[in-house]
């Protein structure tokens, strides 16, 4: 699947070792750890005033899949899910086992699983964290049984959506309309191929499938200034035709995009040169 990182690198190479592991199924022979769980409930440690999907922060951590506890569960974004189909990561044996019995939702993409990365607020977090949050929601309601709901950041007593998770899945949605709206993006503007060298320095140039934007037309590189950012990104433009999202019976110059406020030409290279060298 695909994990986005953004975690130091002891957590990083934490992981890198597990993942190893996983792969060799040498951590079970090393470690020696029998998964295991009692199958019935211990009455005495659930409080029964509830609807049984509701759950405290508290009686989830009674279901991280050790010798005496209840199962295998986690949350992600408030919701429970059953993981025992996937013990061999979150058993107490397994490399994922921090995440058991809790809800950790922001060390998904922080990659922080100390104790106080291992949290269930994601505020803050940036678009492209925030995709990452939504493609484990997605793999967690895909690939688990939903069981319940804890009781707290994302669901209230009664088991209702709370103001939390209401700006949580805005944030989603926020960042699936800017990870569409920069698609869009390459498709107007897509990037130049790139290279460097110690002994040539820089170089970008536009071919008619640079940016991995396949097209019938090549371009000339721009430096392109996107709103909101302070360092510019190299931009194939389009030198005919009528500006982007007018039509083509408008009339027009037949420059394309080149009069593009957000562009700036390369200095010392010429405007209508598809390739340009790149100053120290
Ligand atoms: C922030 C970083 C990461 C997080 C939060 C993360 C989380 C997870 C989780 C939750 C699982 C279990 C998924 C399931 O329920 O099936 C998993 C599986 C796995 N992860 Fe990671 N992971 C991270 C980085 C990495 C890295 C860098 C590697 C590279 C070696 C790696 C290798 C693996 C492997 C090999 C599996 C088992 C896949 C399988 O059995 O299908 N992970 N990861």
């Amino acid at each position: 699947m695909n994990i986005k990182s953004t975690g130091n690198i002891s957590s990083i190479t934490f992981i890198v070792m597990f993942g190893f592991l996983f792969y060799t199924g040498l951590h079970e022979g090393l470690l020696g750890f029998t998964y295991c769980f009692a199958d019935t409930l211990d009455s005495s440690k659930i409080s029964n005033k509830r609807p049984v999907d509701l759950f405290t922060p508290e009686e989830l951590q009674l279901y991280d899949g050790g010798l005496d506890s209840k199962g295998l569960y986690l949350a992600f974004l408030g919701k429970v899910y059953d993981v025992r189909e996937g013990a061999q990561h979150y058993k107490p044996s397994g490399g994922y086992s921090f995440f058991a019995g809790r809800d950790a939702t922001r060390a998904y993409v922080t990659g922080d699983f100390s104790d106080e990365g291992l949290i269930d607020d994601v505020k803050g977090l940036s678009n492209e964290e925030m995709m990452g949050i939504n493609n484990w929601m997605e793999f967690y309601d895909s690939e688990y049984v939903y069981v319940g709901k804890v009781v707290g950041r994302y669901y209230d007593k009664d088991g209702h959506p709370t103001q939390a998770l209401q700006d949580a899945l805005a944030a989603i949605e926020k960042a699936k309309a800017n990870k569409r709206d920069e698609a869009e993006e390459k498709q107007i503007f897509p990037p130049c191929n790139s290279e460097w060298s110690a002994e040539k320095g820089g170089r970008v140039w536009c071919s008619n499938k640079s940016g991995g934007i396949d097209r019938n037309w090549i371009g000339v590189p721009r430096k392109l200034y996107r709103p909101g950012e302070t360092e510019p990104r190299c931009a194939c433009v389009r030198t005919s035709g009528p500006p982007s999202g007018s039509s083509d019976t408008t009339e027009h110059e037949n420059r394309g995009d080149l009069d593009s406020p957000l562009l700036k030409e390369y200095p010392n290279c010429s405007p209508e040169s598809v390739t340009c060298s790149l100053s120290p």
